[in-house]
């Protein structure tokens, strides 16, 4: 039997368990995923424990994605650069390190929108989530990509570090309201309008572009008020969950080398959130 897990603190919360074990249970694969709660100062000896056993891969979540990597045999390019790792493989005892957190967003994206490279996208904010949102956005050849952050200096860093070409301005809050209209593609990556704060919004804007698209990678709500007043200006739009959902696909393809049911696994995320 297989064995794959999760590790963080907290941990009881995480969707991932039931997500692949419905998985490898649909694809006839004799494996089991579990939930382990791992203490930053466990982290080190955690990692020596899963190689001891030969765990076959797991991933990581706060808070432990950048920690993860000092303990890791191989790092995947993209995921150094975002410096932030939440897939590990083990291949034959070396423990490599993914970042499926960013190429899932734009997978489950590119589900949405075709022509991606050709949009003009504002992305709001410039946390941990944000640098794997941009990084692999421009990795998928987009080539505007303004970013909008309450700390400028942030984006600024966000700029300078990434390893793709990309064309990118950097506004304050406000200065981005004034412009939003310009673009195609709004992303929303800050935490706020998060349960339990559901009337808060990232930034003001009375009108969009015709045909805009916009998405918030946070599922808790399904629909925050940031995409309530965007679809209430004509956009499309789409919450955290495809985000969720395509980064558990990516990790479930390094490990089986089976891109899963993204909807199978959308309808499971739906049901645990009741
Ligand atoms: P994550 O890893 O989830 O992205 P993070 O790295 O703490 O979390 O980043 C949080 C993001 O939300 C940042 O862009 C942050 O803005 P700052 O860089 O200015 O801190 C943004 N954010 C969080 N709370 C905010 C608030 N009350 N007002 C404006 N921006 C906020």
């Amino acid at each position: 039997k297989k064995l794959f897990g999760v590790i963080g603190d907290p941990i009881a919360h995480s969707m991932s368990p039931v997500m692949h074990n419905d998985l490898f249970n649909h694809y006839g694969i004799d494996a089991a995923y579990v939930p382990l709660h791992v203490r930053k100062s466990n982290l080190e000896d955690a990692i020596k424990g899963f190689k001891a056993i030969g765990i076959d891969g797991f991933n990581v979540t706060i808070p432990h994605k950048t920690e993860i990597m000092n303990f890791l045999d191989e790092i995947d390019p993209l995921a150094e650069a975002i410096g932030a790792v939440n897939t590990v493989v083990n291949k034959e005892g070396t423990l490599i390190g993914y970042n499926t957190d960013g190429r899932g967003f734009v997978r489950g994206l590119t589900e949405e929108l075709s022509s991606l490279p050709d949009k003009k996208v504002m992305l709001i904010g410039a946390g941990g989530a944000a640098r794997a949102i941009y990084f692999s956005m421009a990795e998928a050849g987009v080539q505007k990509m303004d970013i909008c952050n309450r700390t400028t200096e942030k984006a600024d860093l966000l700029k300078k570090a990434c390893p793709f070409p990309v064309n990118t301005s950097i506004f304050d809050i406000e200065g981005a309201s004034k412009c939003i209209e310009d673009y195609d593609l709004l992303i929303q990556t800050t935490s706020i309008g998060m349960s339990p704060n559901v009337d808060e919004r990232p930034l003001e804007f009375n009108q969009l572009k015709i045909g805009c698209f916009a998405s918030d990678i946070i599922y808790n709500p399904l629909e925050t008020q940031f995409l309530k007043e965007a679809k209430s200006l004509g956009a499309n739009i789409q919450n955290g969950i495809e985000m969720f959902v395509y980064q558990g696909a990516l990790a479930f393809e390094l490990w089986t080398g089976i891109f899963p049911d993204t909807k199978r696994m959308k309808k499971n995320v739906l049901n645990q959130l009741g």
